[in-house]
């Protein structure tokens, strides 16, 4: 079960960072469905693809149509600060390793998978794993993991994964693009 670590919209102005990242051009910017092009699938063998492989192998066994299928993803130094990733590491007292910013769009979906470890000389119990809100509530917005729903949580409320490894997914039926901070941490 994830733990509620408390709220951080009286820290930080999301309203703000949504509105930076809605001025960005689209350039740079990580979209879900041209990786889940099954044509591109074949380019490498790197481990991540082989993760890459398996997960989409899986959404393909259960017919998911891949039209439906695209999220956003924003990187800090190109689409928000340092300085951001550095206040959020401070607040939640961790040693950031990374972190990233999620963009569902209304009708879009990002079905179940898990991240692949990107640090993987980190051992398993000293990393952790923690997601914010960015966005305020919009009835329609849904983030899972495992068994747990998130939906109409206030804006900057952070909660702390039980592992690296669950198993989550969204889906935004709502009429606004739904955002979440993601980073992991050593502690
Ligand atoms: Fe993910």
């Amino acid at each position: 079960m994830s733990k509620y670590f408390g709220n951080c919209s009286d820290i930080i102005n999301w309203d703000d960072v949504i509105k930076h990242l809605e001025s960005l051009s689209n350039e740079n910017r990580y979209e879900g469905k041209n990786n889940t092009n099954v044509d591109k699938r074949n380019e490498l063998g790197t481990i991540e693809n082989t993760h890459n492989h398996y997960i989409l192998d899986s959404w393909r066994e259960k017919n998911f149509d891949f039209n439906k299928i695209n999220w956003s993803g924003y990187n800090v130094g190109t689409h928000y600060s340092k300085d951001l990733e550095n206040q959020i590491a401070d607040m939640l007292k961790v040693k950031m390793l990374s972190s990233w910013m999620s963009r569902v769009n209304p009708g879009d979906c990002c079905p179940s998978h898990w991240d692949l470890d990107s640090h993987t000389d980190v051992p398993f119990d000293k990393l952790v794993r923690f997601h914010i809100h960015m966005s305020p509530p919009a009835p329609g917005q849904i983030f899972v993991i495992e068994d747990e729903i998130f939906c109409n949580n206030k804006q900057g409320d952070i909660y702390l994964w039980d592992n690296r490894r669950q198993y989550h997914s969204a889906a935004n039926c709502s009429f606004e693009p739904a955002y979440l901070f993601h980073c992991e941490c050593y502690v």
